[in-house]
């Protein structure tokens, strides 16, 4: 839409920036915590970029101070960030580990000291490894229970300091890469009937949380957060609108309207059935799912838009090579066959990774979900990943500052066509992990000294350009942007 005036951000508007705690906790051993299926997983030789493990990581868990203390200086409103399961309870259930829960109580005081709004996720893909043992994890409808419990016992703690809870961080992702594609823990490889049982065993596990939540009448909002890449139709060819439509439904809304409606939505699920993959839903599972929604804001991870073609029956599939390399172009295209596939788009510049930059894309679903749920959204990660260059002890990130500027710009115009988002977090603010990509894919606002060698850097944290503008982006309220 065209505005002549343009607007402003609205005042109570949440500037942030998230993490996740595999990525930047390090201290995988320390004060009983448990391992993690990740602390497994990558040792298996080949699954990360030069064998990153996440052992030591950017060692948050002994600079979360210092950390906290720079989020304050740039003036962050919100900090995401995510809490370990095997921390809190080191075999999944059971007896609780105090010292994590006083880890995280350290965490969030810290946060609130500043008036820095903790966010919390409940689950950024570190499984306990003890689950993954004892009954296949995710698999099992056994987790639901184990889930609700450390759900519950988050909520015991830190219930009344922690106004904003995320239950599932990109399930979307971690169950098809986990189940379908051999990328992330369990490492298997095209099981379609499981992924959708696995998902659906997340959904369960989100709608008892939920409910919980509002039993326990706390007074904060809790939602979830979806990996999200709109889409277009390559042209306008009934057979490619027929595709997106495809793609949104199988991709996308196949998650969202869980949390929207406490729905799958139709024409995927009679295409899944048809195919012998749709999840066993039984008629309580659809009653819990329908109670629970809609949750209360819907969490976006915005990093690129897709395009969708149709795909013949014998086309590509999504087992194919991904870019873990950051070489331009070794990425091929990926698809379900008979269904849709997902071409570049040639108007629009990638990363090294292949994603395409599209801050529209941020605008656009942000109407898209504002006029297919009517809730309010929190953009819950949004950042640049590239392979910065430390020169003079500095770090001059000007297409990372490009990159959040433009999507923040076309933000600005989705609240202005009437999107209700309450928060927008940049990933990341610190350098961490990236799970498959090691540390020569780097995010952060701020640098910090290590690479893909554990026993290498000084872990100094050094703010880079991009740090700067984000603080005069957050002490203006976004009028810096023009
Ligand atoms: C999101 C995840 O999928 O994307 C983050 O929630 C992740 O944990 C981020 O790091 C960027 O992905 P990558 O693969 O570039 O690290």
């Amino acid at each position: 839409m065209y505005f002549q005036k343009k607007s402003e951000f609205p005042e109570d508007f949440l500037w942030g920036a998230a993490s996740a705690a595999y990525q930047v906790e390090g201290a995988y051993l320390e004060d009983g915590k448990g391992l993690s299926i990740w602390d497994e997983f990558v040792r298996i030789p080949g699954k990360t970029f030069k064998g990153t493990v996440g052992d030591k990581a950017v060692d948050f868990y002994h600079h979360y101070q210092e950390d906290i203390a720079l989020m304050a200086e740039c003036g962050l409103k919100t900090y995401r960030f995510s809490i370990s399961w095997p921390r809190i309870f080191p075999n999944g259930h059971g007896e609780v580990n105090l010292k994590g829960i006083k880890f995280y109580d350290h965490v969030i005081d810290e946060c609130l000291k500043y008036h820095i709004e903790p966010m919390v996720t409940i689950y950024h893909w570190d499984l306990p490894l003890a689950l993954e043992k004892e009954y296949h994890g995710w698999e099992s409808r056994q987790i639901i229970d184990d889930y609700v419990n450390y759900a519950k016992t988050l909520f015991q703690y830190f219930g009344h300091k922690v106004k904003y809870w995320i239950t599932f961080n990109e399930q979307n992702v971690f169950a098809r890469l986990g189940w379908t594609l051999g990328q992330h823990p369990p490492g298997k490889i095209d099981e379609q009937k499981l992924f959708y049982q696995v998902n659906h065993h997340v959904n369960l596990a989100h709608a008892k949380t939920v409910l919980a939540y509002r039993e326990m009448n706390l007074r904060g909002k809790i939602g979830i957060s979806f990996a999200y890449s709109p889409s277009y139709s390559l042209d306008c060819r009934p057979e490619n609108g027929l595709a997106k439509a495809d793609y949104d439904d199988l991709y996308l809304y196949w998650y969202f309207d869980i949390a929207g409606y406490g729905r799958y939505p139709q024409a995927a699920y009679q295409y899944l059935k048809e195919q012998g993959f749709a999840p066993e839903i039984t008629d309580e599972d659809r009653e819990l799912l329908r109670q629970a929604a809609p949750v209360d804001f819907m969490g976006i991870n915005y990093y690129k838009t897709k395009v969708a073609q149709y795909n013949p029956i014998d086309g590509v599939t999504m087992t194919t090579v991904a870019n873990n390399s950051g070489i331009k172009g070794s990425g091929q295209v990926v698809g379900v066959p008979g269904v849709y596939k997902n071409p570049a788009n040639p108007f629009l510049q990638t990363t090294s990774w292949d994603w395409a930059i599209d801050p529209q894309g941020l605008r656009l679903g942000c109407r898209n979900i504002t006029s297919r749920y009517n809730l309010p959204i929190v953009v819950s990660e949004n950042g640049l990943g590239a392979i910065d260059h430390l020169e003079d002890h500095q770090i001059h990130d000007d297409y990372r500052i490009e990159y959040i500027q433009s999507h923040l710009l076309e933000l600005r115009n989705a609240i202005q066509e009437g999107c209700h988002v309450i928060a927008y977090c940049v990933w990341s603010f610190t350098d961490l992990l990236s799970w498959l990509n090691g540390y020569q894919k780097r995010y952060g606002l701020v640098y910090i000294d290590r690479d893909e060698d554990e026993n290498s850097g000084t872990l100094e944290r050094i703010k880079k350009d991009s740090f700067y503008w984000y603080q005069k982006i957050i002490s203006s309220h976004g009028k810096c942007l023009d």
